[in-house]
């Protein structure tokens, strides 16, 4: 796990843009797997720059979000469908065919949540998958508890992510109780990931999964067996990390190494 710690929010929104730019640019063909919620929002901004002014092209790039709240239709303001749309595929040249979010308010979620594991596999696989944390630890709605092995399904939000996500809501009892989201096991098989977070709320959280062991009580920590991830943080998410040193010590002598890379 490459662990990346900038100074602020802004900071931490470039580095991730950043990242995602290079990897279209390496492969115009890329599959991305997206994520919702506040902290991508910078990350989002900062893409949308880079395709308005310097031409970064997302014309052939597939995207596969993450998860959507169970029972709340693509045009509920309040859904994740509508998120993206509004918050970056409306103000960049994403192909709407190439756009996959699970649907909430789908007949049948179980044959849904099966149809999009296949659709990812007939994709080809997902290129680089966006994450955030949740103060609970979890990656896209993988609860405690979740298996570490788990595919697309339909999971029981936690009482801290319906208290976390209830600021969306007019009130806590609006937020839906169920979602749909990828699993852990289907994270896992991204072929690179890449995930981001901010703020105090988000310390504990980061302290566990990164430098904590794997369980499934703190989702996230199942990235510790994934070979390509890079964690970027601003300094709040970070500060209680306890090999800061060393984190900051490979960042800045990365290209060192480089030269014996090959790349
Ligand atoms: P947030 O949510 O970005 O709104 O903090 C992150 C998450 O729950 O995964």
């Amino acid at each position: 796990m490459e662990v990346i710690i900038t100074r602020d929010y802004d900071k931490m929104s470039i580095k991730a843009a950043a990242i995602i730019a290079e990897q279209i640019k390496k492969n115009p063909d890329t599959v991305l797997g997206l994520a919702t919620g506040s902290t991508p929002i910078g990350t989002y901004k900062e893409l949308i720059r880079l395709h308005k002014e310097n031409r970064l092209d997302l014309s052939k790039v597939t995207i596969f979000n993450l998860d959507e709240y169970l029972g709340l239709s693509s045009l509920h303001k309040e859904s994740y469908n509508y998120f993206m749309w509004e918050n970056l595929f409306k103000h960049i040249n994403i192909n709407p065919e190439n756009v996959y979010i699970p649907k909430g308010d789908v007949d049948d979620a179980e044959e849904f949540c099966n149809w999009y594991e296949e659709k990812i596999k007939k994709s080809g696989g997902i290129d680089l998958q966006l994450l955030g944390i949740g103060s609970d630890g979890h990656i896209a709605f993988n609860e405690p508890g979740s298996s570490l092995m788990s595919r697309t399904r339909v999971k029981t939000l936690d009482e801290q992510t319906i208290r976390d996500n209830s600021r969306f809501f007019r009130k806590e009892e609006e937020v839906p109780r169920f979602a749909i989201t990828m699993g852990v096991g289907t994270i896992l098989e991204a072929k690179k990931i890449l995930l981001i977070a901010n703020g105090e709320k988000k310390a504990n959280a980061c302290a566990q999964f990164i430098e904590g062991p794997v369980t499934s009580q703190i989702t996230a920590s199942a990235l510790q067996l994934h070979q390509h991830v890079t964690v970027v943080l601003d300094e709040e998410a970070a500060s209680k990390l306890k090999r800061i040193g060393y984190y900051n010590w490979v960042r800045d002598n990365k290209h060192l190494v480089q030269k014996y890379l090959g790349r």
